[in-house]
């Protein structure tokens, strides 16, 4: 192994951290873990800028969902790698004791107050976008406001499903949230390009009834029914305009409604 790479420029407006573990899933796709400043808060589904510094020293940033839980003492990012992206081609690279910068200011618009109180919470992902995801169901008032919380994660191949698979069943498993997770939290995975289980694109199986039989529960309702989206642009379009033809209202922090949009960020560093 290297030495740890350390940063030595002024990090801007961010703190230096260090990474902790990195777990590869596919030659895209990895996890990273790294330090939480003692003053860092967010809220569940909400995002922060990640990065390193460029070879003039300024930072090089992306917006990244933060994917561990906000009671979790260090903080979890699940990422693409992007061959010639800026960042990613870099950042698939580091090693636990590197430094990386973090931004000190998460926001975004998945948040639980941007919904209005409803029965049952649609978590709907494609590729990486389900990071954001990773927080809130591990997030107890996830399961105070809602009687059933529905993830449902598209990606091309079964192989890029191992990490929703794996801490979905680490949250089923976890102390704090187990039993919670266990009564309302259903995953509902599919593949476009692989044979698996279960074949397509969510948005197809929404529109057919196919996810609603499949699941045994009712097709979408704007009376009692909540929708997060977060994945590629395509599915952000197609998803919201399903939302819409339903009669759902689009929400925001300062006026929570019935669905909330943010595509999923580095997909393109
Ligand atoms: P598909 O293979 O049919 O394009 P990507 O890796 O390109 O970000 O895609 C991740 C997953 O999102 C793929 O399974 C892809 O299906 C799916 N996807 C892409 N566009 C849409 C869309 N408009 N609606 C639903 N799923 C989509």
């Amino acid at each position: 192994m290297r030495p740890p790479n350390k940063i030595s420029a002024k990090p801007g407006p961010c703190t230096i951290e260090t990474v902790l573990e990195v777990k590869h899933y596919t030659d895209r796709l990895f996890q990273f873990r790294i330090t939480r400043p003692a003053s860092f808060r967010f809220r569940s589904g909400e995002f922060v800028m990640i990065g390193l510094p460029k070879e003039d020293g300024k930072p090089l940033l992306r917006a990244y969902s933060v994917a561990s839980p906000f009671w979790d003492e260090a903080l979890d990012f699940y990422s693409i790698k992007v061959p010639d992206g800026p960042l990613t081609s870099r950042l698939q690279h580091i090693q636990p004791g590197d430094e990386i910068l973090l931004g000190k200011k998460p926001t975004g618009t998945l948040v639980l107050d941007a919904l209005k109180p409803g029965k049952r919470l649609y978590l709907v992902s494609t590729g990486t976008g389900i990071a954001p995801f990773a927080s809130l169901v591990r997030d107890p008032e996830t399961y105070e406001k809602f009687e059933q919380v529905i993830l449902t994660h598209t990606c091309r191949e079964l192989d890029e499903l191992e990490y929703g698979n794996e801490f979905v069943a680490a949250t089923k498993d976890d102390e704090l949230i187990g039993e919670m997770a266990r009564e309302k939290l259903i995953h509902f995975t599919s593949v476009t390009r692989d044979d698996g289980p279960v074949k397509g694109r969510v948005t197809d199986m929404i529109n057919s009834g196919e996810l609603f039989e499949q699941l045994g529960v009712p097709a979408l309702d704007p009376d009692v029914d909540r929708v997060m989206i977060c994945g590629s642009e395509g599915l952000l379009k197609d998803m919201k305009q399903i939302c819409l033809d339903r009669n759902f209202v689009e929400g925001s922090n300062a006026a929570p409604a019935d669905f909330v949009v943010e595509k999923a960020f580095v997909a393109t560093d």
